[in-house]
């Protein structure tokens, strides 16, 4: 799907990439502000701070604005039935890596990613700490700060270094990724605990990381780096069904002998 009478995935890609920068911006002014207003979510784990909501509103309010039509899933406000009929729906995570970022660590980031009858279509990640940018269409590659990646060509899993999470119920679900941990940190060089999801899939998509698996991820942890990677020539294959997104990302082979490790259950 490249166009329709009314939508262009490059107009959608230039204009995600202007409001990703815009709620980048807030972020970085707020950052490591000394009067940062927090509460708590799903859990004491779970913080959202005035900055996610703040990133929220303003990139509602663009997507309605240009694109009336279009259906909004955002992660501190939920879906936006904008048009019952609508084919296009941009999923949005206003800042992830809240944790990082109510603490002062510098790793977070806007990620937009906007799906037509379900699938993605245009993917983009800013993380404005670093002034990074990751982008991607489908079927026209995956750009880093506007220069091509590809993923990781390593095969040998003990050459790799990934990264994975866990999740915000971890002390109450014994599904709380500590047995995949346990299994593979040995048969590794090293493993990251980055703390933004869609950070640790741009990082996939880039080679800077060997691969990736996280369960119980939100489709707007995913949406947009799933893409990403997938344009990097990665590969995206989920791994359990009871856990919302469950995932594994990097090249064939080395997505293949992480997933041979983990507690699969598919
Ligand atoms: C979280 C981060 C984290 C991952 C969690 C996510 P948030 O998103 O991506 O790395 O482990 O599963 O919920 O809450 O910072 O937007
Ligand atoms: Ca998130
Ligand atoms: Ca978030």
């Amino acid at each position: 799907m490249r166009k329709t009478e009314t939508t262009d995935v490059h107009d959608i890609l230039r204009r995600a990439i202007d409001w990703a920068m815009e709620a980048g911006h807030i972020q970085r002014e707020k950052f490591r502000s000394r009067h940062l207003f927090m509460e708590t979510k799903s859990s004491i784990h779970d913080v959202v701070t005035e900055v996610d909501k703040a990133c929220e509103a303003l990139l509602i309010e663009r997507i309605s604005n240009r694109y009336p039509t279009h259906n909004i899933l955002g992660e501190e406000t939920g879906e936006h039935r904008n048009n019952p009929d609508a084919e296009w729906e941009w999923v949005v995570d206003p800042l992830d890596g809240t944790n990082n970022y109510s603490q002062g660590l510098p790793i977070y980031c806007v990620s937009i990613g906007v799906r037509y009858k379900g699938e993605t279509q245009v993917g983009v990640v800013y993380v404005p700490f670093m002034d990074e940018l990751f982008s991607a269409v489908r079927g026209e590659g995956a750009s880093w700060n506007g220069r091509f990646i590809h993923v990781s060509r390593k095969t040998d899993l003990n050459e790799c270094v990934l990264a994975t999470g866990f999740p915000y119920d971890k002390g109450t679900n014994p599904l709380n990724n500590l047995d995949n941990a346990c299994a593979i940190i040995p048969n590794v060089r090293g493993i990251r605990r980055m703390g933004s999801a869609a950070y640790d899939l741009c990082c996939v998509a880039s080679g800077l990381l060997d691969g990736y698996w996280e369960l119980d991820l939100k489709p707007w942890d995913a949406c947009a780096g799933a893409l990403i990677v997938e344009e990097a020539g990665g590969v995206i294959k989920p791994f359990r069904n009871d856990r919302h997104i469950s995932i594994v990302a990097g090249n064939k082979a080395i997505v293949e002998a992480i997933y041979q490790k983990l507690n699969a259950n598919v």
